[in-house]
């Protein structure tokens, strides 16, 4: 049984089809890459698989359950952890607190425990505070985890947006554009942080990516979007020499 699965998925907003019958299967451990131009797609379809937006028809099988309908933090307690195109991090928290503040959608001392100071409350919040350092650690953002995220540099406060991801230990990450807005230094930090991830981790990555070397080079296989629909499919080797993809990409960032 394939991680994750989904079957001809189609999403319209209104009259505009967005994506027209998606089909994918990710095995255990895997890394996966999506690419294509801008407005082809991409971040709808993480967001319909992750419950931000539900499909207008399809089957999103997450370890074989359905999870069509359910609600995003539902989907990431059973295993799908996500970071976003454009950065989703609160001002006024610190980076410890972040990855903290998303584990808790995995505590499961109930509502009594929140009000009473449990036994099995404080060792479900020392695992967390645990876990939550282990991920700065690797991440490279242990030094600064008292620090407010807007006081961290850019590529950091990705960084710290990937633990938090994390931290609800799921079996598949989707990154959505990690290297949007980074400069060569911290695009080359983000590739070997990916890199250390899925092999500490061992778990199966989703990578949306423009740049078409960072792609080529971390995934095993790649789906290339274009106006909702794939075009091609393959090993890196395949997609870089088809001539649909090179054709979408006349114009675009083929080399960098
Ligand atoms: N919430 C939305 N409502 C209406 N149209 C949307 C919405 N989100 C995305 N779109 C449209 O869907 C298409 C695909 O967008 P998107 O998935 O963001 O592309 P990509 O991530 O590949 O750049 C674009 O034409 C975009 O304008
Ligand atoms: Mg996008």
């Amino acid at each position: 049984m394939p991680l994750l699965e989904v079957k001809q998925m189609t999403h319209y907003f209104g009259g505009l089809r967005a994506v027209h019958d998606f089909n994918l299967s990710i095995e255990k451990g895997e890394i996966r890459g999506l690419i294509g131009p801008n407005g082809a797609g991409k971040s709808t379809i993480f967001n319909l698989i992750t419950g931000i937006y539900r499909p207008t028809e399809g089957e999103v099988l997450l370890n074989g359950r359905n999870i069509v309908g359910l609600p995003p933090y539902k989907i990431a307690a059973m295993g799908l952890g996500r970071t976003f195109q454009n950065l989703r991090l609160w001002r006024h928290m610190t980076v410890l607190e972040h990855v903290k503040m998303a584990r808790y959608s995995k505590l499961t001392y109930g509502l009594i425990g929140a009000f009473f100071d449990t036994r099995e409350r404080r060792r479900q919040e020392a695992e967390a505070e645990e876990i939550a350092r282990n991920l700065l650690d690797m991440l490279g953002v242990y030094d600064v985890a008292d620090e407010k995220v807007t006081n961290l540099p850019y590529g950091m406060q990705r960084r710290v947006e990937m633990a938090r991801a994390l931290a609800v230990e799921p079996d598949i990450l989707f990154l959505d554009e990690p290297t949007a807005g980074m400069n060569p230094e911290e695009l080359t930090e983000m590739m070997a942080i990916i890199r250390q991830v899925h092999q500490e981790i061992g778990l199966a990555i989703f990578l949306i990516e423009h740049r078409m070397k960072f792609v080529m080079e971390l995934c095993e296989r790649i789906q290339t979007l274009v106006f909702g629909e794939v075009i091609a499919e393959g090993a890196p080797e395949e997609i870089q020499n088809n001539p649909k993809v090179i054709e979408a990409y006349l114009g675009a960032e083929v080399d960098t």
